[in-house]
């Protein structure tokens, strides 16, 4: 078994985008400028928020976060999303999700502009990577790709399973698994909560993508031999022997599955780094297309 080490190959690309940023801001451009929208005091969203805001600064972006009340109205935060819109100054924003029950977040997601939703979360960027057309490609999904391009993991003609179809990792995954390219090529097969015969499904599996947020849910006798397995779970578990209280669990049990997989990724150090260096690429290229 070999660890697809999230960890170490987020931290080659951010230093990779450090160098370009290096020489972006030499040639006399303004440094790229990511903002971030927080709304309200969920835990788990102000820990990956200041993990965002941070890892700006490693690679030399500018940020903001912009810190608005849960009480906000859709009106209000729409209008928000606006002022970003036509700011200047900002490459790119996301809104963290989960936004408060008024809110409905497709409504807040149609308001930004495709051009700055370095997120990948509006439907013309989903369209355009339906049809293998330039896109901001979701970051959870973008460092997927990352990771499995960088081992060079075989994909093509490969039996690929998706256990999720969010719209933030299943559903683009799925697409970009069976896209035209590498990595692509794949027989996808999404798995969700209607899905029968899970567990023969997923032991077809080349590859198992799990996205479903349920802990060790992807057992040793549901995996065959050989297999490649990337874990995008990140559940919090209470864990009174951690400072925090909590310690974070996959989709997939480790121990036992890991004896059984040619590669698979750790939790944490897996997909996690990834996903945060992706959203940097993601605001590099945002920056790169500005006309200002
Ligand atoms: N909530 C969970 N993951 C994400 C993400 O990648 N982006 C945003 N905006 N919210 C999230």
């Amino acid at each position: 078994m070999r660890l697809l080490d999230g960890k170490h190959t987020s931290q080659q690309l951010r230093n990779e985008i450090r160098e370009e940023v290096k020489k972006f801001v030499e040639k006399g451009n303004r440094r790229p400028h990511l903002a971030a929208i927080l709304v309200g005091n969920n835990g788990a969203s102000v820990t990956y928020v200041n993990a965002k805001i941070k890892a700006c600064e490693e690679v030399g972006f500018a940020s903001s976060l912009i810190r608005l009340s849960d009480t906000i109205s859709q009106a209000e935060l729409i209008a928000e999303v606006e002022k970003l819109n036509a700011d200047e100054s900002i490459d790119g924003f996301i809104v963290q999700l989960p936004l408060p029950d008024q809110i409905r977040e497709h409504k807040v997601i149609m308001a930004i502009d495709p051009k700055k939703d370095v997120d990948g979360f509006h439907p013309q960027n989903l369209g355009r990577i339906a049809l293998n057309m330039h896109a901001f490609v979701p970051a959870t999904p973008a460092g997927i790709v990352e990771l499995l391009d960088r081992y060079n993991i075989e994909t093509g003609g490969k039996h690929c399973v998706v256990l999720g179809r969010s719209h933030i990792v299943g559903l683009p995954m799925s697409i970009l698994m069976s896209r035209n390219g590498y990595p692509g090529n794949s027989t996808v097969t999404i798995c969700h909560s209607h899905t029968q015969n899970l567990p023969e499904i997923v032991h077809s599996a080349d590859i198992i993508i799990a996205a479903v947020g349920r802990p060790n849910f992807v057992t040793a006798d549901m995996v065959k031999e050989g297999v490649v397995v990337v874990d995008v779970g990140i559940t919090r578990v209470v864990d009174t022997t951690k400072k925090s209280g909590y310690r974070l669990v996959g989709d997939v049990e480790f121990d036992t599955v890991s004896k059984k997989a040619a590669f698979i990724t750790p939790v944490p150090g897996g997909v996690g780094p990834m996903t945060i260096a992706s959203l940097l690429k993601n605001t590099m290229i945002a920056a790169r297309r500005r006309k200002v």
